[in-house]
């Protein structure tokens, strides 16, 4: 038999084409094509849409559109290759595969126009392709998808998120950061992720530190320069007592932030980092609060291993808690989901004036109002607000009814704090999340400047009061030291 048009390239295409036309003629393929039809129509069209309406879409429509849609669609493509695959070998273990296949009639103007649609579908798929995957990863990589998208489990993480320095700076500048690998390692736990949700096996609360976080060094430092830390920096924190009068009393601080100085490594960044790694340490429990060894590399290039005997209990317990490098997550643990606890957020408050200092006993009946104990996030605004104006109503008539509006405001900011930082069906309440900065309310700092981190040659982990700041007030009503800087 003789091949039409055999020898030249049009021909070529011919031989090429006929065992696809005549194999892709069965169910599977045909189905999948209309998949992959319908679902790419469906995503140009969306795309028109966003592209009018302009702005961020809603985090839900997001899975559908940059996530499930492009699944739909790859899955039609996948299976039009897989229903060809099949009909040729149950054709050929039927015996009846063709050895020439049926000859494409390019004069039938059907077939003809069949092969202009699959052409024109093939270009459109390619593109589809190409922005699908695009937009799927931009997708995976915003502070919607990351915050929201699953908001029981990260509510509280984006709760405290939103209102902290960081609120402009995208989830993944600091849990991937730059480059392949990283972002290929977090894709990979993502999916992990994915399941958790929705089979809801995720652990209440998310549980830190986060083991699998890239070293700080790669991701804080891009936008944090180490070497430009310098000086000092002045800390005023004022707190109101619990009595009627809420009076203020204030702590002033110089924090010896250190860095990098003529005279090599000083202060608290300086000493803890360097060019190199200069400190590692050894911890026995999952959140990083016991620490019986630190290892130190000095100004002379000597390591110092300090020891505390207190928390050593024997070797294998040593050798089987986690070692680590320090970096600046080790004091820097909340730098964005910075958790309050009721009385220092209820000092910024009034600092702020969102709750009024004219109010008598606001700062002990706040606090008290945090600290209770309720069922869900619902009944605790309810009672907060009917707490606050049920006392004055009972116990301070005359405030009642001169400063209604401050009462009302004063608890809807305590409402506030309380919705930003208890979240009890992730079991997240008041000092779940530790703060690692300070020594106040957690170990913190004092985890290994606890003075009794000590070396075989005698030294000691340093805990004087001024190696890490001068305290140049504690709790004065009126500090002298204010007025003298001409700060009060
Ligand atoms: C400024 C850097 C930074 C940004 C921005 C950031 N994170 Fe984090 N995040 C961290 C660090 C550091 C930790 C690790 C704390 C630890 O290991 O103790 C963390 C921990 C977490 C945890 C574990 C629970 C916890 O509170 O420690 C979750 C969940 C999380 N981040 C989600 C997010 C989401 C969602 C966003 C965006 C809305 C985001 N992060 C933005 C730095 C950041
Ligand atoms: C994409 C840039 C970026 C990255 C990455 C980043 N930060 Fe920041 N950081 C900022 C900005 C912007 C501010 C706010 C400066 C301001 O408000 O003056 C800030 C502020 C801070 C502050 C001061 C907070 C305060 O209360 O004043 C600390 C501490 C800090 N960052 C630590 C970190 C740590 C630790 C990491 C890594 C886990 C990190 N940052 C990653 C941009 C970044
Ligand atoms: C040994 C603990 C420790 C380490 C490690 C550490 N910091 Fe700090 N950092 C502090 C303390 C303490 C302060 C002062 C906090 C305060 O009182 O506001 C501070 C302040 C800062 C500030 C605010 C500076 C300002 O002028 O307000 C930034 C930004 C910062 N650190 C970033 C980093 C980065 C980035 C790293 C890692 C390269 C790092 N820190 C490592 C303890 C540490
Ligand atoms: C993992 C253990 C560890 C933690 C946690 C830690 N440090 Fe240190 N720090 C050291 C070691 C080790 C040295 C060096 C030994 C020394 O000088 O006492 C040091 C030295 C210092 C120095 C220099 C002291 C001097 O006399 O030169 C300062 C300041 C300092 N740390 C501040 C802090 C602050 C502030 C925090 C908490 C935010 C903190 N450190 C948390 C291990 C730690
Ligand atoms: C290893 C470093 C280090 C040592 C040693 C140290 N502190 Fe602190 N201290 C800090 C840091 C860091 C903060 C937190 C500053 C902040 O919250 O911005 C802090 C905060 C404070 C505050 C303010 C607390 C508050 O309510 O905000 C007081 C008061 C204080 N320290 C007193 C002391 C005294 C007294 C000593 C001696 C026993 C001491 N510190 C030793 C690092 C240290």
């Amino acid at each position: 038999m003789k091949i039409v048009g055999e020898g030249n390239f049009r021909g070529q295409i011919g031989v090429w084409l006929r065992p696809l036309v005549f194999l892709g003629h069965n169910a599977i393929t045909l189905i999948g094509a209309v998949i992959t039809t319908s679902a790419g129509l469906t995503l140009l069209a969306f795309w028109a849409f966003e592209i009018l309406k302009g702005g961020p879409i809603h985090p839900y429509a997001g899975i559908v559109f940059f996530l499930i849609l492009p699944g739909i669609f790859f899955f039609g493509l996948a299976l039009i290759p897989l229903g060809v695959y099949i009909r040729r070998r149950k054709l050929r273990s039927m015996g009846t595969l063709p050895a020439i296949y049926p000859r494409i009639d390019l004069h039938n103007p059907i077939l003809r126009r069949g092969f202009v649609l699959v052409g024109i579908a093939t270009v459109l798929n390619v593109i589809i392709l190409g922005i699908a995957s695009y937009q799927g990863v931009e997708q995976m990589d915003s502070v919607q998808f990351c915050g929201q998208t699953c908001h029981t489990v990260m509510g509280p993480v984006f709760a405290a998120y939103q209102d902290s320095p960081h609120s402009r700076v995208a989830c993944v500048e600091c849990h991937i950061g730059p480059g392949a690998s990283w972002f290929v390692r977090s894709k990979l736990s993502g999916v992990r992720q994915v399941f958790a949700v929705t089979f809801k096996t995720y652990s209440r609360p998310i549980p830190t530190p986060v083991k699998e976080l890239r070293p700080a060094r790669e991701t804080c430092e891009q936008c944090h320069w180490p070497q430009k830390f310098e000086g000092d920096k002045l800390v005023v924190r004022t707190k109101y007592q619990p009595d009627e009068a809420n009076t203020p009393t204030k702590t002033v601080l110089v924090m010896k932030i250190g860095g990098h100085t003529a005279q090599g490594n000083v202060g608290i960044h300086g000493r803890h980092l360097d060019t190199v790694e200069r400190i590692s340490y050894t911890s026995t429990d999952d959140r990083r609060q016991v620490i019986p060894r630190v290892t130190y590399l000095d100004d002379d290039g000597k390591t110092i291993e300090f020891n505390s005997a207190e928390l050593i209990s024997n070797s294998a317990q040593l050798a089987a808690g986690e070692h680590r490098k320090m970096d600046c997550v080790d004091c820097h643990n909340t730098p964005t989901h910075a958790f309050q606890l009721p009385e220092r957020a209820v000092d910024q408050a009034i600092t702020d004036r969102h709750i009024s200092p004219q109010l008598p006993y606001i700062k002990k009946k706040a606090v008290e109002l945090l600290r209770a104990d309720y069922p869900d996030r619902g009944t605790a605004t309810q009672q907060i607000a009917r707490g606050i104006t049920e006392f004055y109503r009972t116990t301070y008539p005359d405030t009642y009814r001169d400063h209604r509006a401050l009462i009302e405001s004063a608890a809807q900011t305590v409402q506030k704090i309380y919705l930003r930082n208890v979240f009890p069906e992730m079991k997240v309440t008041w000092g779940t999340y530790i703060n690692n900065i300070g020594h106040e309310d957690f170990l913190g700092c004092f985890r290994c400047h606890d003075g009794n981190h000590t070396s075989a040659d005698g030294r000691t982990i340093t805990q004087d009061c001024n190696a890490c700041h001068s305290v140049l007030a504690m709790e004065e009503t009126n500090p002298e030291v204010l007025t003298q800087l001409g700060l009060q």
